[in-house]
């Protein structure tokens, strides 16, 4: 089965098409309009921009899509769309283009969860991967871990109390001056750096919880650039970097090897966009060689938002009964 995919939670509008059934999983296309460029200049997205520009480009990438994969609407059987959860506007633009597309050509519909979608995205890599596994989502948005039990059984035994580990390197990139977003721009800088520089808490809560709280280290990490500018002294970006990538790198250590010996499970599922950390990848890679547990890490072409993954949890939504109708809508959460 063909599936459209479509995906605008947030500042990338994307359509893809994926080949699923039985035995088969196979991107055809996925093509992904980024609106970096546009939010740079504010140093973050603006919801009303990102809304606007999804409604300038959803009609040509799906058709982008459709051109690359050599297909037409009548050979797609299934159109699913990012439902929630993120900026209502920007979602809104995605599932109306949806919900058009699927009743003006007779389609089936589902809607799909942004955070089971960026999961899903290993489907597409590791061709036998089959729940159950351990889902650890490090994105924008989210820092969660799942009990993946089956494609649409999902347990969240931890998360983040406050902010995501993406929003968190943002934070920290944007003051020590990188481009927006800085997640990408401080994996690389931190390389430069020594990590014990600067003493900065840990985001790992104590305690046998699964819980992370990042708002302490980001305060902290402010806080060592504020005194920093308070003594006129300046500040060592790269001996930042590397500190602040060290402390959340071993923290999701810790919590990682302490989900596995509470849950038992043998293979990792990373997903989100936080997951293209090098920093992150390797520090999982130990922990999971070492107790000779499976890690699937997505490529780097599938760990930030792209609408290939909405495509491959909505095909497990169908096969698991879901339909949505023109009353779907979408939710901020
Ligand atoms: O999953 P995603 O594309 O969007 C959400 O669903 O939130 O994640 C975007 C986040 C941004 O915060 C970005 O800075 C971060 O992923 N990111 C990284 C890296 N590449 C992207 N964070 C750390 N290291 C990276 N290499
Ligand atoms: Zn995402």
């Amino acid at each position: 089965m063909y599936i459209l995919g479509l995906e605008s939670s947030c500042d990338e509008t994307s359509a893809a098409i994926v080949e699923m059934s039985e035995g088969k999983r196979r991107i055809c296309a996925n093509i992904i309009a980024s609106q970096i460029d546009i939010h740079r200049l504010y140093g973050g997205v603006v919801p009303e921009i990102a809304g606007r520009a999804h409604i300038e480009a959803v009609t040509r990438i799906t058709h982008e899509a459709l051109d690359t994969a050599g297909l037409t609407l009548r050979d797609i059987g299934l159109c699913a769309v990012t439902s929630h959860p993120g900026l209502i506007g920007a979602l809104l633009v995605g599932v109306n283009f949806g919900k058009s597309l699927a009743f003006a050509n007779n389609i089936p519909l589902v809607g799909v969860d942004h955070v089971r979608g960026h999961i899903a995205a290993a489907y597409l890599e590791y061709p036998d991967l089959v729940p159950p596994f351990l889902g650890v989502v490090l994105s924008g948005g989210h820092t969660s871990f799942y009990i993946v039990r089956d494609y649409t059984d999902f347990e969240e035994i931890g998360a983040t109390r406050d902010d995501a580990a993406g929003e968190a390197f943002d934070k920290i990139g944007r003051v020590i001056g990188l481009p927006y977003p800085g997640g990408a721009a401080l994996d690389k800088l931190a390389y430069e750096g020594d990590k014990k520089a600067y003493k900065l808490p840990s985001p790992a809560l104590a305690g046998d919880t699964l819980d992370f709280s990042f708002s302490g280290l980001k305060t902290a990490a402010l806080n060592c650039i504020h005194n920093a500018e308070q003594k006129g002294e300046e500040i060592h970006r790269a001996d930042l970097a590397a500190s602040f990538t060290g402390v959340i790198a071993d923290g999701f250590a810790a919590k990682l090897k302490m989900a596995l010996k509470q849950t038992g499970i043998k293979t990792v599922v990373l997903a989100g966009g936080v997951s293209a950390n090098s920093h992150l990848r390797a520090a999982a890679q130990a922990v999971c060689d070492k107790r000779g547990v499976r890690l699937c890490l997505p490529p780097l072409s599938l760990c930030g938002d792209n609408a290939a993954m909405i495509a491959a949890q909505g095909y497990y939504e169908f096969l698991a009964g879901q339909r949505d109708g023109t009353d779907l809508n979408a939710s901020a959460v």
